[in-house]
């Protein structure tokens, strides 16, 4: 029998959508979600179940039970939301890492899938096309604990033989699950307020340029590097993907050709400073040269698509 695909924190943004296509290609019953909270998709609470990610026997006990040969592990205290809880967010997302390393490590799974972000970078890495290799100093706990992650999985790879891989995600842009407590939370929350209100009170400047990406995008470069051919894969710290990138005012422009009245006002926080550290734009060769990764989905096409489905929904709701 095939082993099970097992995904912990599948209930978040990304994790709605990749249960969602794992289970197009893989089947409903090859892919167990779990998460601490039910999803919030309803046709998701089959095959779901409460684990906790930073309980080890919990977590092994569902591997064996389910047969998995593969774990997707999501859950991690975002960046804006980690600056208020640093020592929870380093626990969460260092030892609910180290739990699954552990068990590729002894043999009870094959493969695993854990994302880094571009908040590995800092203030002294070069910020426009930000290379893969560079000087990387996070300023943030969780940039740190991506970083040390990303040391991890090259360490157990090395050393164990474990196959790991991972992503630098840049911010993630969506519309069938709510963003999770990130610094670029603003480009989903801009289109929700923008059919709602008319209205958006932006919580960062208007010339900040941060790497972003259509979600599709992000599920279909986790696919496509999970299913890539280990000896295509060289880089087992994680890659940078870049998709697009703009600025809130570039994108309340987008927003403002289709619905006019449309207005923006800046009421910069604590995460300006978060979004400060962090590049522009994103280097992606190697991931181009690895395993042919290139992103589709440019910033009209994020527009359209974000406006269309949200009208829909909210029309539903
Ligand atoms: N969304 C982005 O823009 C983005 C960008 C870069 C990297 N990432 C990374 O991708 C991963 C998933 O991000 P996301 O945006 O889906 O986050 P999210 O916050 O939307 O989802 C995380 C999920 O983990 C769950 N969770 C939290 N603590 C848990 C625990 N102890 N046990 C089990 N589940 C727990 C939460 O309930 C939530 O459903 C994270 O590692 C994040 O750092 C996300």
């Amino acid at each position: 029998m095939k082993r099970r695909i097992l995904i912990i924190g599948a209930s978040g943004q990304i994790g709605t959508e990749l249960t969602q296509q794992l289970r197009l290609v893989h089947g409903n019953d090859c892919v167990i979600a779990t998460d601490l909270h039910q999803p919030p998709v309803k046709s998701q609470e089959e095959f779901f179940e409460i684990l906790d990610a930073t309980d080890v026997d919990a977590i092994k006990r569902c591997v064996l039970k389910h047969q998995v040969g593969t774990i997707y592990l999501l859950a991690a205290m975002l960046s804006a939301t980690a600056e208020s809880a640093p020592r929870k967010a380093w626990d969460l997302n260092m030892n609910s890492l180290l739990c699954v390393l552990d068990l590729a490590k002894d043999g009870l799974i094959d493969q695993i899938f854990w994302p880094s972000s571009i908040a590995v970078f800092g203030p002294t890495s070069p910020k426009k096309d930000t290379p893969q290799t560079c000087v990387m100093e996070p300023t943030t706990v969780y940039g740190i604990s991506k970083l040390a992650g990303e040391f991890w999985c090259s360490y157990y790879q090395r050393k164990y033989g474990v196959d790991v891989r991972s992503i630098r995600y840049p911010g993630l842009i969506s519309w069938k699950a709510q963003p999770g407590g990130g610094t670029t939370d603003y480009a989903v929350a801009i289109f929700h307020e923008a059919l709602k209100t008319g209205t958006y009170n932006c919580f960062l400047s208007a010339q900040t340029a941060l790497p972003m990406m259509h979600m599709t995008d992000a599920i279909r470069a986790t696919l496509e590097l999970m299913s890539s051919d280990l000896s295509s894969v060289n880089q087992f710290k994680a890659y940078n993907i870049a998709g697009m990138s703009f600025t809130p005012e570039q994108l309340a422009q987008k927003i403002k050709a289709k619905l006019p009245d449309f207005k923006i006002h800046y009421d910069p926080d604590f995460r300006q400073a978060i979004a400060d550290s962090w590049p522009s734009s994103i280097d992606d060769s190697e991931a181009g040269k690895d395993w042919k990764w290139s992103a589709r989905i440019d910033l009209d096409h994020l527009t359209q698509d974000m406006l269309d489905n949200l009208k829909d929904t909210l029309a539903n709701s």
